[in-house]
């Protein structure tokens, strides 16, 4: 008769094993990529709730609080919030890695366009101002966030239409800086 003791160990083996196998079927999640952060997260949710705030523009380019509802207030709070979070997950990411292996971006055949490896090169040379841009944008939707949860038209309504320029800030410097060039040739200053 087995006695209690090599019960517990086998019992305790199994456990082992049990952890082990569980542990292959669900490999340490890796680091996300800068490119992936911006593309599923970053985009897809500045994109939705521009989507939301476009169908509420009034004649005066603010929001029109008539075409606004409880609903599509927090939709855009929403999505600003999962932008902040994403901005901030950015903002943390060291070493910031852009592109897994063979992975292209967008507009990498396109004049001024840069590739992966470029933007990586650009990021390298300093990273501490891509993460200040990246906070920069988690405070910009924060405060999106902020006034959407109070419905405060007059306060999102400028702070969405300046969201473009604060993507763009970080773009001209990291992902097409041949373009920032061109508009300093051209006198455009930002
Ligand atoms: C902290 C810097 C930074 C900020 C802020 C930023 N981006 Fe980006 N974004 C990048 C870099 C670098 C790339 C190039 C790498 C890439 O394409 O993934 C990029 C690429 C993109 C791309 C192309 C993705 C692809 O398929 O390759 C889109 C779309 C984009 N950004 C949208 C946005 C929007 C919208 C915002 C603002 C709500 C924003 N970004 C804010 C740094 C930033």
């Amino acid at each position: 008769m087995r006695s209690k003791v090599s019960w517990m160990l086998i019992a305790a083996s199994l456990a082992v094993v049990g952890a082990c196998s569980q542990k292959k079927e669900q490999p340490a999640a890796a680091p996300l990529t800068l490119h992936e952060l911006m593309k599923d997260q970053v985009d897809a949710n500045a994109d939705a709730l521009w989507e939301v705030s476009n169908a509420a523009i009034g004649e005066t380019a603010g929001l029109d609080t008539s075409k606004m509802t409880d609903a599509t207030w927090a939709q855009i709070e929403q999505r600003a919030t999962a932008v902040q979070r994403a901005a901030l997950e950015i903002a943390r990411l060291d070493p910031i890695i852009v592109a897994k292996p063979g992975v292209t971006i967008a507009d990498e055949g396109v004049e001024g366009g840069d590739t992966a490896a470029g933007v990586q090169a650009a990021i390298d040379k300093d990273p501490q101002k891509l993460r200040d841009f990246a906070q920069a944008l988690a405070v910009h939707v924060g405060d999106i966030a902020a006034a959407a949860k109070v419905h405060d038209a007059a306060r999102a309504g400028p702070l969405i239409d300046q969201l473009d320029s604060v993507c763009e800030d970080c773009h001209l410097e990291f992902w097409y800086p041949g373009q920032k060039a061109l508009l300093e040739q051209y006198g455009i200053t930002r």
